[in-house]
């Protein structure tokens, strides 16, 4: 009954993966241009995105669900490094400073909806997230680190999986799981039609945020442009 998902995954979200590539928000991440403001907004949304996501992860492999208790590894779960970022980022009272976006509202409610009526499909929301994390974190916390301005790894614990050693050689049993799931090919499509789903709420959250970069931004060029006039104009 087992179909060859990991490869079929990876195949059927090449397009979603670089049009996530290519937004506007990720694009200057990957220039370097990374403003703390945006990032913790980043970081506060992915927070209520893994939380609703490990809550119903954990509830449905306690109820012993017959795929998605192969894909409850508490490894990945990134609810905590959020937690400890955001501490970083917001202070002590982070909890209380955190509102989430409507981009991230519609894609937990997303998650949510899919765990009630078809758990199975969460199959596609976790490799979406989890191994993009993994695949893409290292560069990712360079980048970050750089651009932030962080002194050793404060608020970039997102990025990083200590309970993993060895990221190919976890990447490639999760393949081997993937392709062991007792599910049909139906099943195996919906999936992958899922994961694409996942992508087109990442990029519609890193739109959001994209707003709040192009605003940020605006701002910091208008200082610019007005002290360089103000410059000026003690000069004449
Ligand atoms: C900042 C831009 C990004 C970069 C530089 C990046 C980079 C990478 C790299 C280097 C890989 C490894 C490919 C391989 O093993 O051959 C990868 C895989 C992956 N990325 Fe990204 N990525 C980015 C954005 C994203 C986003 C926004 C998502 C989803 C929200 C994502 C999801 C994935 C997934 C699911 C894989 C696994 C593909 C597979 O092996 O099946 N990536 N990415």
């Amino acid at each position: 009954m087992a179909v060859a998902l990991a490869g079929q995954l990876r195949e059927g979200t090449k397009k979603s993966h670089t049009m996530a590539e290519n937004t506007g928000f990720v694009a200057c991440f990957l220039k370097g241009v990374v403003e703390k403001k945006s990032y913790r907004k980043l970081i506060s949304d992915l927070y209520f995105v893994y939380s609703a996501m490990e809550e119903e992860i954990e509830r449905l492999v306690l109820d012993n669900h017959p795929v998605v208790k192969f894909i409850g590894f508490k490894e990945l779960f990134r609810k905590e490094t959020l937690e400890n970022d955001l501490k970083y980022y917001y202070g002590d009272n982070w909890i209380k400073q955190i509102q989430i976006s409507d981009s991230a509202q519609s894609y937990v409610d997303r998650i949510r909806y899919v765990a009630k009526e078809s758990p199975e499909l969460l199959v596609g929301h976790h490799y979406t997230r989890y191994i993009g994390d993994l695949s893409g974190g290292q560069i990712l916390k360079k980048i970050a680190k750089k651009a932030l301005n962080i002194d050793g790894n404060q608020g970039l614990d997102f990025y990083e999986f200590s309970m993993i050693d060895d990221e190919k050689k976890f990447k490639k049993s999760y393949s081997d799981i993937l392709n062991n799931l007792p599910i049909n090919q139906d099943i195996a499509n919906k999936i992958i039609d899922e994961a694409n789903q996942a992508f087109i709420y990442n990029m519609k959250m890193f739109k959001e945020l994209e707003g709040n970069l192009i605003a940020v931004l605006g701002k910091i060029v208008f200082n610019y442009l007005t002290r360089k006039v103000r410059k000026g104009s003690t000069e004449t």
